[in-house]
């Protein structure tokens, strides 16, 4: 395994005012994610997994800390510089999927494509579509399926513009438990087959341990780093 980290997080905090109160969402944390592992974040409710995937994806500002992504510091980037930072090397999944229910399924694995001024590949599309076992689904409306299918559409958006790193906040927080361990196992799959670095955040704790390195945290802190049941497998 390579190892320079993807990602390398030092005495990163994000600090939130409430009040006159002060809201220690993240308080401190060091961490190095290394290409091609597959890492769970794991924490009761509260405890900083999305403040702190939300950071990682340089989709919010650390209060203080350092945060290098692919080698390049993105601690004092304006928006401009953190998108050109994210484009082509992250894809995000979230709990609730977020597909546009108006377009076909390979329409919405699409959508980045437009943002990122690319080219619509149908062929790409269907190939991607085909990693998530959907290749038969691509002309489908979000309605016409199940929640795990849903996932697996966000999931093949994510990869469409080629990510280094996939991102994803409580994926299996909105499934049933057999549709959120096949999502687990697609993730195993990709991690193995694409060679892509995943960061998964879930409060179940036996999808948890699926993972390469299992890493939880309690009240903005990471309290624990351990071996998942995957490592030695990438
Ligand atoms: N925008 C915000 N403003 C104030 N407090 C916040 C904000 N976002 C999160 N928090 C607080 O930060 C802590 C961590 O939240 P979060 O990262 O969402 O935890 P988790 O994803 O593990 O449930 C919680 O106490 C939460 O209430
Ligand atoms: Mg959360």
């Amino acid at each position: 395994m390579d190892r320079t980290p993807v990602i390398q997080a030092r005495g990163l905090k994000r600090h939130y005012r409430r009040g006159s109160e002060t809201v220690k969402a993240l308080d401190g944390v060091d961490l190095d994610i290394y290409p091609g592992e597959m890492v769970s974040i794991l924490g009761p409710s509260g405890s900083g997994k999305t403040t702190l995937v939300n950071l990682l994806s340089c989709l919010d500002v650390p209060t203080s800390g350092t945060l290098t992504l692919a080698g390049k510091p993105v601690g004092n980037l304006s928006e401009d510089r953190l998108a050109e930072a994210r484009r082509g090397v992250l894809g995000f999944i979230f709990q609730k999927f977020h597909l546009i229910p108006t377009l076909t399924v390979a329409e919405n694995v699409e959508l980045p494509l437009m943002f990122l001024n690319q080219p619509v590949d149908r062929i790409a599309t269907q190939a991607v579509l085909k990693q998530v076992g959907l290749e038969d689904r691509s002309g489908h409306l979000p309605k016409e399926l199940s929640g795990g299918q849903m996932q697996r559409v966000a999931i093949a958006r994510a990869l469409i513009a080629n990510p280094k790193i996939l991102i994803a906040d409580e994926p299996t927080g909105n499934l049933d438990k057999a549709n959120g361990e096949a999502i687990f196992k697609l993730f195993r799959r990709l991690c193995a087959e694409k060679g892509l670095t995943i960061i998964i955040t879930t409060h179940n704790l036996a999808f948890g341990y699926e993972a390469d390195r299992v890493i939880t945290l309690e009240d903005g802190r990471v309290i624990k780093e351990e071996c998942g049941k995957g490592e030695g497998r990438s």
